[in-house]
């Protein structure tokens, strides 16, 4: 049998435990993939009193983790830290100009530094996994690199940040506004006390730039993700969107046009005859479209402790065992900087809510403004009626370039009937 693989693991948090529990747990069954041992040589973390409930008994522990990241004798270094800097840049950095593979969950590290890291990596023949970074347990990266290999993709879009999508689906079934689903989120621990990467979609554009890059073979390009987030979602959009047949959700979406590569994270109106419109609660789902293999959706838990240590251990049994693409599919020299696809040239379909006065002419202003910037629109509606008062009205259009909607709703916005900002999602053909 083959000497066992050395892990040395920095950070024992959320993820680090989840890890040390399945290496413990599953122990007999990874020796019978990998065909030899996992074994945990090192720890490290912040505060050693800390109680963990985890079995570290015999692990040596350091106060260092960028020291024991260069430890001769440890095979692979395992970053659970997380933040795109700091301690967990320096710990892959040193694990890798050692010569150690390593393995981390930490997408804002690869999000900002992945091109540079995969690259690394190669010089030094060695291993850079980050299964875990996106869609948590959902073995996404493994399938485009593997499975759908053979495939142009066409597009990946994907529910990728539990929280956004636990406060849409509970905004749904409570019919609560943003505020007070957030603040519940926060107090079953779904939400963080500082949502805000969550809830303004950093962190899902953080993966889709992960996902993007594997899929399409271009250099991670975070800063060319739009990005928007949840917090405009107010409870008349979504009983709204269920009274059209569809679901808001947050979704991130890469694919490539003729003007270059689209990378969009941003509430979307998602057909209730889509998977992805029936994933609630905390779960992720990734669809990915190709050329030969059609639609492919996987959905699972993409954070948590078990799910995500999943991801991690998958990726050591890969080295384990030698096997495995390059980290972004192909090697990092041949990984492709693409122009970025401007938003004003998206096109799609659109849904808007506008709040009026209720009066006669309203409606021939909103279509003249629409009819002028060539929007064709499908459908509007109004609920309720109230002369002389504020309504609300909303509309969906035919497919239109991004451009044409926004110079329609600035028209709008001008009329003096309209008492608010319009409000715009895009509608997700899907
Ligand atoms: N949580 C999830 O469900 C999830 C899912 C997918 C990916 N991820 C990613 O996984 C990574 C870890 O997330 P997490 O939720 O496990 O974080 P966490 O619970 O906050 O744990 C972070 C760990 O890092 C340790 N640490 C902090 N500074 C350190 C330093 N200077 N030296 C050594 N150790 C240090 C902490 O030590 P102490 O314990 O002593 O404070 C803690 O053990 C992040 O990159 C995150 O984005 C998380």
């Amino acid at each position: 049998m083959k000497p066992p693989l050395k892990i040395a693991l920095a950070g024992l948090g959320t993820v680090g435990a989840g890890v040390v529990s399945l290496l413990r747990r599953n122990a007999a069954l990874l020796e019978r993939h990998a065909g030899r041992k996992l074994e945990l040589v090192a720890v490290s973390a912040r505060d050693r009193s800390r109680e963990r409930l985890i079995d570290l008994k015999g692990v040596p522990w350091h106060d260092d983790a960028v020291a024991m990241a260069a430890l001769p004798g440890v095979d692979v270094v395992v970053e659970l830290i997380g933040g795109s800097d700091g301690v967990a840049r320096q710990v892959v950095a040193t694990a890798l100009e050692r010569g150690k593979h390593v393995v981390t969950a930490n997408k804002a590290l690869l999000a900002h530094h992945g091109t540079e890291l995969a690259r690394r990596a190669e010089a030094k023949g060695v291993a850079l996994g980050f299964e875990a970074a996106v869609a948590g347990g959902i073995p996404i990266l493994k399938a485009l690199r593997e499975g759908l290999a053979a495939n142009h993709i066409l597009r990946v879009c994907g529910i990728l940040n539990g929280t956004c999508n636990y406060i849409l689906s509970q905004m749904r079934d409570s019919g609560r506004d943003f505020a007070a689903v957030l603040a519940e989120a926060q107090n079953l621990g779904y939400a963080e006390a500082d949502p805000s990467f969550d809830i303004d979609g950093v962190d899902a554009a953080h993966k889709l730039a992960l996902l993007a890059a594997v899929a399409f073979g271009n250099v991670v390009d975070f800063a060319a993700v739009h990005v928007e987030g949840i917090r405009h979602i107010s409870a008349l959009d979504i009983a709204f969107a269920q009274d059209l047949g569809y679901r808001i959700k947050l979704l991130g979406l890469a694919r490539l046009t003729q003007h270059g590569i689209e990378q969009r994270v941003h509430p979307c109106m998602v057909p209730l005859s889509a998977p992805l419109a029936h994933v609630e609660g905390v779960f992720n789902a990734v669809m990915v479209e190709g050329d030969f293999v059609g639609r492919v959706t996987l959905e699972g838990r993409g954070a948590g402790a078990d799910p995500t240590a999943s991801a991690v251990v998958a990726d050591l049994l890969d080295i384990a065992t030698s096997r495995g693409a390059p980290s972004f599919a192909l090697p990092a020299a041949a990984l492709q900087e693409r122009p970025v696809s401007p938003m004003a040239r998206h096109c799609g379909a659109f849904y808007v809510r506008l709040m009026v006065v209720d009066r006669p002419g309203v409606i021939a202003d909103i279509t003249a403004a629409f009819r002028d910037e060539a929007v064709s629109m499908e459908q509007m509606l109004q609920r309720g009626r109230a002369p002389g008062e504020a309504v609300p009205i909303v509309l969906t259009t035919h497919d239109t370039e991004e451009a044409a909607m926004m110079r329609a709703l600035d028209r709008i916005k001008a009329l003096d009937t309209v008492l608010e900002p319009p409000r715009m999602i895009r509608v997700e053909n899907l």
